[in-house]
């Protein structure tokens, strides 16, 4: 397996992923359901500008099996959100929480000091990997969401 940086030549290979993956899984990630994976989804994956939109891709072989991304709405701010999807055939096995630690090392790197994640309140796997890789500074449940905050600062 590898790791490295996802990039727009990734398209294709993340398009596969989205389309493997259950409904399930991307609703926990997108909070909506596509019958096929829109464009402009893969396109805010891929562009990435190492700057203030960042991913790490898993691959196994030619193919991305886990994804995760750190974005800043504000350009050079420093507090950035964080999404991770993992192959559903390749849950539960260790991906998710390493390649959110890797992840958050490279956003501190960027001057990233605070990581903030939105997920369901009901995704028990998210929410058992958000209390695995740190401690957050703050969870605030509001319905169906759930909104924890890691500070990154050492
Ligand atoms: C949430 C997700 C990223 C976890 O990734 P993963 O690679 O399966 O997680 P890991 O194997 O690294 O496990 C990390 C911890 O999460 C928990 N966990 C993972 N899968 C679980 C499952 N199916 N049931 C219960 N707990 C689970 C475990 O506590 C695990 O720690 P442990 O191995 O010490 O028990 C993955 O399930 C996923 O992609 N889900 C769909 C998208 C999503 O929910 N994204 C998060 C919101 S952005």
């Amino acid at each position: 397996m590898a790791v490295r940086p996802v990039g727009p030549d990734d398209a294709d290979r993340v398009r596969r992923l989205l389309e493997r993956s259950s409904p399930e899984s991307i609703y926990r990630r997108f909070f909506t359901l596509f019958p096929s994976p829109p464009a402009r989804v893969v396109r805010r994956l891929t562009d990435v500008d190492h700057a203030d939109h960042e991913g790490l891709a898993v691959l196994d072989g030619d193919e991305i099996v886990a994804l995760a991304s750190w974005d800043r709405p504000r350009h050079a701010a420093a507090e950035a959100e964080i999404a991770v999807l993992v192959d559903d055939a390749w849950q539960h096995m260790g991906l998710g929480r390493a390649l959110v630690r890797m992840l958050s090392g490279d956003a501190a790197r960027h001057g990233i000091a605070v990581l903030n994640a939105t997920v369901l309140s009901d995704n028990h796997p998210a929410r058992q990997l958000a209390v695995r890789v740190g401690q957050p500074t703050s969870v605030v449940l509001d319905g169906p969401e759930a909104f924890y905050t890691f500070s990154l600062a050492s």
